[in-house]
């Protein structure tokens, strides 16, 4: 068997609903920006042979904004720069999984902890008004 072309591969969910969608989406819970955030600070953390990819809609909507690391088909839920800090630190240069914010294949509700740490960002994202701004 040949090695991957890529250590790991990383898919974070950029879908954008309209305002109000009942399943919400992970852009207006800030997925773009966090996303953007990560591919920066990989390269300045010098992680090689991993991309940081912007995905559609991955179905987790309310979870979101969700990623999923693969080869290992791990799913995070994040909500800030510390926790895609933790993420890049701690599962792509360390090799362990970040447990507060995995995302169990079972799971429909974020967890307590992680609803509080989104609803906190939630507070202060510009809200997005029906012309779209
Ligand atoms: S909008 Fe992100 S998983 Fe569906």
């Amino acid at each position: 068997m040949t090695e991957s072309f890529y250590k790991a591969h990383v898919f974070c969910c950029n879908n954008e609903r309209p305002a109000g969608h009942v399943r919400g989406c992970c852009m207006e819970k800030g997925g773009v920006s966090l996303q953007n955030y990560m591919k920066v600070r990989a390269k300045e953390l010098g992680i090689e042979k991993t991309r940081i990819n912007k995905a559609g809609c991955l179905d987790r909507c309310e979870l979101g904004p969700v990623m999923v690391v693969y080869p290992e088909g791990v799913w995070y839920h994040y909500a800030t720069r510390e926790d895609v800090d933790d993420i890049l630190e701690s599962h792509l240069l360390g090799g362990k999984i970040v447990e507060r914010l995995q995302l169990k294949n079972d799971q429909t509700e974020l967890t307590p902890a992680q609803a509080e740490s989104l609803a906190c960002v939630m507070q202060c994202l510009p809200k997005k008004t029906e012309k779209g701004a």
